[in-house]
C-alpha cells in the first residue's frame, strides 16, 4: 500500500533560515504518527505543508500519492487539521464554528447539523452547543477545534499540539478520542511536547532539531536502542563517580549537579554506586522517550 504521506528531501527555507532541512519520512495508512522537537525544530513548518498551507521550497512532498504543488485542493479537501494556535470564531457559537466550517467543505446544511451533533457528541460538547467561545475553558477550545477538524470525516487528521495547556483530565479525553479515531482507520499526524503523550499514542515518531530529523521509529524501540533499560539518576555524588563511570565505559550525561547513566543494568550500576560512591540520592528507573529526547537535543534552553 502506497503511503498517506512521502517526504523526500523536504525542504523550507525563510530567508536564510532552513526550518526544514531535507527531512525524510513516510507515513502509513492508519497509523499514527508524532513529530517531537524542542521549540523552533521546525514540526509546525513541516506540518503546515503537508496541508499545502505553506509551499514547499525544495525536495518532494506527496500527501495521498498527489504532489502538494499540483493538486493542493484535492488533498485539502481529505485533510482535518486542528493548528497549534487557536483559529475559532469568537463570534460564531460553538455549534456555528461548526456548520460555517462545514460550508468550506461544501457540506450541505442538513448534513452539516447532523454531523456537528455527532462530533460535538464525541467530544463531549453538546450541551456547550450554544455557548460563545469566550466562555468556553482552554480545554473546551482545544476540543471544539479538534471536533471542527473532523467535519469533512478526513482520511488524514493532523493534530499540532492537542493539548498543550491542558488538565490531565482534558489530556486523557482528547487521546480516548485520538485512539478511537485511529481504530476508525483513520491517519494521524501529531505534534507534542509531552512525551506521554507520544508514548501512547504514537505507533511511530520522529524527534527534530534544527530542521533535521535526528531518530526515527516505535517509540519503546528508539528508548531501548538508544537509551538502554533503565536509567540511573544520582545527585550529590563524590567527585570520584564520574571518573568511574569513564573507567567502566558507561554512558552517562550529567547537568548541573545531577549524574544520569543510561544502562541495561540499572540494579548492578547501583549497587556499585551504593557500596563505593555514597550519594545524596541515588534512583533507578525504566528509561523513557524524554531520556532519549534530552539525550538527542541536549539539555540547554531555546529560543
Ligand atoms: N513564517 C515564518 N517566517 C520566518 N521564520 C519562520 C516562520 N515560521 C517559522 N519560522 C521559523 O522556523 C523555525 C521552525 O519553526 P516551527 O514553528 O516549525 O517550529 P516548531 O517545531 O513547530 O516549534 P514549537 O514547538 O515552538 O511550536 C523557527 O526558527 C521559526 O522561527
Ligand atoms: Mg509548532
Amino acid at each position: 500500500m502506497s503511503p498517506v504521506i512521502e517526504a523526500r528531501a523536504l525542504t523550507k527555507r525563510y530567508g536564510g533560515l532552513a526550518a526544514v532541512d531535507g527531512v525524510e519520512f513516510s507515513i502509513r495508512a492508519g497509523e499514527c504518527f508524532g513529530f517531537l522537537g524542542p521549540n523552533g525544530a521546525g514540526k509546525t513548518t513541516t506540518v503546515r505543508m503537508i496541508y499545502c498551507a505553506s509551499p514547499v521550497t525544495a525536495g518532494d512532498l506527496r500527501v495521498f500519492g498527489i504532489e502538494v504543488g499540483d493538486r493542493p485542493r484535492e488533498i485539502k479537501a481529505r485533510i482535518g487539521v486542528c493548528q497549534q494556535e487557536d483559529t475559532l470564531d469568537p463570534d460564531f457559537s460553538v455549534r456555528k464554528n461548526l456548520t460555517v466550517f462545514a460550508r468550506y467543505f461544501g457540506i450541505p446544511a442538513a448534513r452539516a447539523e447532523e454531523r456537528s451533533r455527532e462530533l460535538l457528541e464525541f467530544m463531549g460538547l453538546w450541551e456547550r452547543k450554544d455557548a460563545r467561545i469566550r466562555e468556553l475553558s482552554g480545554g473546551m477550545k482545544r476540543r471544539l477545534a479538534i471536533a471542527r477538524a473532523l467535519i469533512n470525516d478526513p482520511d488524514l487528521l493532523i493534530l499540532d499540539e492537542p493539548t498543550t495547556g491542558l488538565d490531565p483530565q482534558s489530556r486523557h479525553q482528547v487521546w480516548d478520542r485520538v485512539r478511537g479515531l485511529r481504530r476508525q482507520g483513520k491517519t494521524i499526524l501529531l505534534t507534542t511536547h509531552y512525551m506521554d503523550e507520544a508514548q501512547t499514542l504514537c505507533d511511530r515518531l520522529v524527534i527534530m532539531d534544527h530542521g533535521k530529523i535526528l531518530v526515527e521509529g516505535p517509540p519503546v524501540d528508539l528508548v531501548r536502542s538508544r537509551v538502554g533499560k533503565e536509567v540511573v539518576e544520582v545527585e550529590g555524588y563524590p567527585p570520584g563517580l564520574v571518573q568511574h563511570a569513564r573507567q567502566s565505559g558507561w554512558t552517562f550525561e550529567s547537568d548541573t549537579g545531577r549524574l544520569f547513566i543510561y544502562t541495561d543494568s540499572g540494579e548492578a550500576v547501583f549497587t556499585v554506586i551504593a557500596h563505593q560512591f555514597p550519594s545524596e540520592r541515588c534512583t533507578v528507573r525504566t528509561a523513557g522517550l524524554e531520556d532519549l529526547f534530552l539525550k538527542l537535543t541536549g539539555r540547554e534552553l531555546r529560543e
